[in-house]
């Protein structure tokens, strides 16, 4: 039997540029020979790329945010079971954009669901699988926000399939400022698996803190 994999998330505001730092460590550990699995959440399966479009569809009215909340889980269930599971016993380091901590983030903090209750659904729909490493790259709220916005609005209108990942970005100001803060705490209750990386120099800048990390603390 080979040796259990490493779990890392990629954590942040939206449009941090976690995805393209993602992609860049793959590469980096691609190369290397190492064995990686690249998710994302909500998704990553074929139900949750389906939950995935309600949860961000900005025509879904009206959802509550405990409906939201479940619907996370529901996806992420689904994603441990059948995707980050079996590759972390097959040995493979598994990246994912976003994890629980998203959760707690947004739903906890943002929606002001409190912590409390994510890490218990965490517990119970988990099976509080946590990640050996999470980077939350950090940078100016309003900036990584409307950065967000603007490349969800270019990707609806070459879509123009009648949907859209806008639901999020369109929560005020005072929504992200709770979601940073949410993210903040995190950070500082669990400083031995969350790095929080500056990402507002030039994404290589932060492709280089990044692989750097990884290197010093899982040794890969
Ligand atoms: P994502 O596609 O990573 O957006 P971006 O690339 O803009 O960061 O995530 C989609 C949205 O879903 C994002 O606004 C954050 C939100 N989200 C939650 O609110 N809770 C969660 O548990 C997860 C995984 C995502």
């Amino acid at each position: 039997m080979s040796r259990r994999g490493k779990f890392i998330t990629f954590e942040g505001l939206d449009g941090t540029g976690k995805s393209t730092q993602m992609r860049k460590l793959g590469e980096v550990l691609r190369a290397a020979g190492q064995k990686i699995v690249e998710t994302r959440e909500p998704g990553g399966t074929a139900t949750g790329e389906k939950i995935r479009r309600v949860l961000l569809d900005s025509k879904t009215d009206g959802l509550d945010p405990l409906a939201e909340m479940a619907l996370m889980f529901a996806s992420r269930a689904q994603h441990i079971a059948e995707v980050i599971e079996p590759a972390l016993a097959a040995g493979a380091i598994v990246l994912c954009d976003r994890f629980t901590d998203s959760t707690e983030a947004y739903q906890g903090s943002g929606r002001r669901l409190g912590s409390a209750a994510v890490l218990d659904l965490h517990r119970v729909l988990c099976g509080n699988l946590q990640p050996d490493l999470t980077l939350l790259l950090d940078s100016d709220a309003a900036a990584s926000v409307s950065r967000a916005r603007r490349r969800n609005t270019r990707a609806s209108k070459n879509m123009g399939r009648g949907h859209d990942e806008n639901r999020f970005e369109q929560e005020k100001r005072a929504f992200f400022l709770r979601v940073h803060e949410g993210y903040m705490a995190i950070a500082r209750r669990e400083p031995g698996r969350v790095v929080m990386m500056d990402a507002r120099g030039t994404p290589a800048q932060t492709h280089a803190k990044i692989v750097e990390v990884v290197r010093r603390r899982l040794k890969l």
